[in-house]
């Protein structure tokens, strides 16, 4: 049932007010600060929930109270999770940006364009954003950040990368001093959701989707999530404060899971390994390299047991050495975790004056491709079963360069492939290029009938 929103929080009066604190004592109460959300659909929902559930406490913390004065929605007739009085909701972003009373907006809406265009209008008003959009920050962070110099005004996006996690303020703030080396993890829920289905119970990747999708762990169209395009956008936000520099989600190389199998998930399991979809960014003697693709990890590992719709990342620094975080990557509530953190230190910030975040861009790395970065691959092939495909094969392998570490052989289906086997080929590490060589040579052997998923295997130093 949906919950009632309380339009004002505690001291409304321009100006703060006087409370009689103990008798012939008065301390003054600053006056509440008033927000403008934009988008009430699952985060925003969320946002109003947790702040009507614990607003004495988060306005204890504020120093102040909280009002959330207008709200922007597509559709003010919509059916919404909680009750909000019909006079907050505006469907006009300029009841929000033009609102000298309004000192912080909550964008919550998603997307690159509204959402981006009141971003920027914010901001250059001189009001702090809060935002959820990892969209905008990793396409668009320096329009934003210089938006955010040119009107004096700070920026928080905790809750675009991992949800309920507090990865971002740990990277920007608390592990400021390191020298950051790599920074990986599982950054998606719904793909993670969708292998750990697969691997744990034996679903395919079809019903896998269809049951996330059910459970609104997925979209309708899920590509965003299933060809890591979210993935890299999160990680490109973290190696932006990681490494100090303004990284482009362009440059994060990029594989999806959609060629994973319920046979390479089995492979995968015979030879100690579950298959998750890492994003993994490294510093180099001052270059970077970023990369989402699905990922061999051994069973052992802590990323092996990170499940369901968890989320975790590993951050290599010194003198940190090694942090690892984990927890909820959604979801209205983990989110609203992290914006509503946001909001408070927004708030804090009010009363300290000038701009306390800054744009992540002191140094201009340069971004590596992946083409020469030595990794070891498996990959299942189809192929003719006869005499002397093994040595083809291998000759293939050889010419590329790309050392073989082994070879199965594994039964396939008799009856729908009568003359055909299926090999899996692991190899030592290799020069990605080089393997992409391999590929494009095993695709053109008339003894090939399918190249199947490429998966490459953890780091060995993860
Ligand atoms: N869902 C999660 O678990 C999660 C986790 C982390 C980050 N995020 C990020 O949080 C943001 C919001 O996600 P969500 O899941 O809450 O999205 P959502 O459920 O689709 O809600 C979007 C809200 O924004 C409003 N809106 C969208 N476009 C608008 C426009 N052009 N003009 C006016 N209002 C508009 C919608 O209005 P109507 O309701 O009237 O349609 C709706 O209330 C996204 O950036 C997302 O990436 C989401």
């Amino acid at each position: 049932m949906a919950r009632g929103i309380k339009a004002v929080g505690l001291e409304d009066s321009p100006g703060g007010s006087g409370r009689e604190d103990a008798p012939g004592r008065v301390r003054v109460v600053p006056r509440a600060v008033r927000v403008g959300l934009l988008g009430l659909g699952t985060v925003g929902s969320g946002v109003l929930e947790v702040l009507e559930r614990n607003r004495a406490d988060i306005e204890r913390k504020a120093g102040r109270g909280i009002d959330v004065a207008r709200i922007l929605v597509r559709d003010p007739s919509r059916a919404r999770a909680v009750a909000v009085p019909a006079g907050l909701l505006t469907t006009d972003p300029r009841d929000i940006l033009t609102d000298p009373e309004i000192a912080i907006v909550v964008e919550v809406m998603g997307g690159t364009g509204v959402a981006l265009q009141s971003i920027l209008g914010a901001l250059r008003a001189g009001k702090h954003v809060v935002t959820a959009n990892k969209d905008v920050m990793a396409e668009h962070g320096p329009e934003v950040w210089a938006a955010a110099a040119e009107g004096g005004a700070d920026l928080f996006f905790e809750a675009s990368v991992g949800g309920g996690i507090p990865i971002v303020r740990a990277v920007q703030s608390s592990l400021a001093a390191n020298s950051v080396r790599r920074v990986a993890g599982i950054l998606n829920g719904t793909t993670n959701y969708i292998l750990t289905r697969m691997s744990r119970d034996g679903l395919s990747q079809e019903e896998a989707l269809a049951e996330a999708q059910a459970l609104g762990y997925a979209e309708a169209d899920p590509s965003a999530d299933i060809d890591g395009v979210d993935a890299a956008r999160k990680l490109c936000i973290l190696s932006s404060l990681a490494y100090s520099t303004m990284c482009r989600a362009g440059d994060v190389y990029r594989q999806g899971i959609a060629a994973i199998s319920a046979q390479d998930i089995a492979h995968a399991a015979r030879m100690g390994w579950t298959i998750k979809l890492l994003a993994i960014s490294d510093m180099q003697s001052g270059r970077i390299s970023m990369r989402v693709h699905p990922t061999f990890v051994p069973l052992g590992h802590p990323l092996a047991a990170v499940n369901d719709t968890f989320n975790a990342i590993y951050v290599q620094g010194d003198p940190v050495g090694e942090a690892m975080f984990y927890g909820r990557g959604a979801g209205a509530l983990p989110t609203a975790s992290a914006i509503l953190g946001d909001l408070l230190e927004a708030v804090r910030g009010l009363d300290r004056g000038g701009a306390r975040t800054s744009c992540p861009c002191l140094h201009q790395w340069p971004v590596d491709p992946v083409d020469a970065l030595q990794t070891r691959f498996y990959v299942r092939l189809l192929v003719a079963d006869r005499v002397g495909v093994l040595a083809k094969i291998a000759s293939v392998f050889e010419h590329a360069e790309v050392s073989i570490m082994s070879v199965l052989q594994s039964p396939v289906s008799q009856r729908s492939h009568p003359d055909q086997a299926e090999l899996i080929v692991v190899t030592h590490a290799a020069r990605e290029d080089r393997m992409r060589d391999a590929i494009e040579g095993l695709r053109h052997l008339e003894v090939v009938a399918g190249v199947g998923a490429l998966v490459r295997l953890a780091p060995e130093d993860l």
